[in-house]
């Protein structure tokens, strides 16, 4: 078996080929960064069209670097959303020509779905898990009980994690996306320079906060001079409260699964903010209070990319879940309505 992914949802053109024995086999960003940078963050107008200029070339790449022709694929998946829907129709409109013309079945990917299940991809996972969704556009923890099958144990009430590291980062004249360049001054700076607030910690439940925790960041920077010891010290502090605030919401949910009786196999992370490693080493340890793994796929494979589309149709496709030409292209689509049949 062997599907080919399309993901288009934000400023990354990806396409990605695997096989059903976990190996990829074509591996294609073409990220959008440099015509965004100038604004600070993503134009959709501008990524829609830098979509349309660069997928036909990168789908024939694809299937070089893979060493395969149209004829070999068994699917065509793409990503159908939730996203900026100009990109999403690129993406979406591209797998269904292909799977037309080819006359290959299409499957539509829920792009979170497809952060979701990357993990299985990369490591030995097995239903159910623990999620935490960490993006640009989410902050959830889920129960993943199998594909399609997601219950939502918390999410944030005000802005991503992902944004939070985004707009800091540009408080702090570091640039866009601010996440690895957060992470990249933190290495050089003290996490207990500024006392930042947890947001969230010790509160009943698992949901997410971080606008409070950006505004204490552009409090503090007011009237300062941002030199770069500065800079690195707000950029470990801000990481630390991130961490220690995630960690704590990581907990209540083993907390509740545990008080429903509900095991889990692995604690699992996904989306970009997943690739940073602070963060990671405090899942690791959440992962080992409550005796179960940690898995997070590789950083290249935490922010968008087409290969974990391919292995979310892997996962669909060996279900017998394929879809119609009708399907729709969505802004919004929440990761618990993706149902096993479509
Ligand atoms: O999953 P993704 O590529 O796109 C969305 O679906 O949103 O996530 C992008 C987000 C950005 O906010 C970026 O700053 C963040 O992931 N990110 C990171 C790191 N790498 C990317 N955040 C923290 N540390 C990182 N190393
Ligand atoms: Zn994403």
């Amino acid at each position: 078996m062997l599907i080919l992914g399309l993901e288009t949802s934000c400023d990354d053109t990806g396409v990605g080929i695997v096989d059903a024995r976990r190996e990829i086999r074509a591996d294609i960003v073409a990220s959008q960064l440099a015509a965004h940078r100038p604004y600070g963050g993503v134009v959709p107008e501008i990524a829609a069209r830098a979509h349309l200029e660069v997928i036909e070339e990168v789908v024939p790449s694809a299937l070089q670097q893979a060493g395969i022709g149209f004829s070999d694929l068994s699917a065509i998946a793409a990503t159908t959303g939730p996203g900026l829907i100009g990109g999403v129709m690129v993406g979406a409109m591209m797998g269904k020509a292909i799977a037309a013309v080819r006359r290959l079945p299409f499957i539509s990917v829920n792009h979170l779905e497809a952060h979701a299940l990357t993990a299985r991809l990369t490591h030995d996972v097995a239903f159910p898990y623990l999620l935490l969704l960490a993006s640009g556009g989410h902050c959830q923890l889920l129960l993943v009980k199998g594909v399609g099958a997601y219950r939502l144990l918390g999410r944030t009430i005000d802005d991503a994690v992902g944004e939070c590291f985004d707009k800091c980062a540009k408080m702090l004249g570091l640039g866009y996306p601010g996440g690895p360049l957060i992470e990249q001054a933190a290495q050089k700076g003290t996490p207990k320079a500024f006392a930042l607030p947890r947001p969230m910690l010790g509160r009943k439940g698992c949901d997410f906060s971080f606008s409070g925790l950006k505004t204490a960041v552009r409090t503090l920077i007011a009237g300062r001079e941002l030199s770069p010891a500065f800079v690195a010290d707000m950029a470990a502090s801000l990481q630390a409260a991130i961490a220690d605030s995630i960690a704590d919401r990581a907990r209540h949910a083993f907390a509740l699964l545990e008080t429903e009786g509900v095991g889990v196999t692995a604690f699992v992370a996904g989306g970009g903010v997943a690739a940073n490693q602070t963060l990671c080493a405090r899942l690791t340890a959440i992962a080992s209070e409550n005796n179960v793994v940690f898995a997070a796929p590789a950083p290249r494979l935490c922010t968008d990319n087409g290969v974990m589309v391919a292995w979310a149709g892997v996962e669909r496709f060996r279900l017998g879940l394929v879809d119609g030409f009708d399907v729709p292209a969505r802004p919004r689509w929440p990761l618990e309505e993706t149902g096993a049949v479509s």
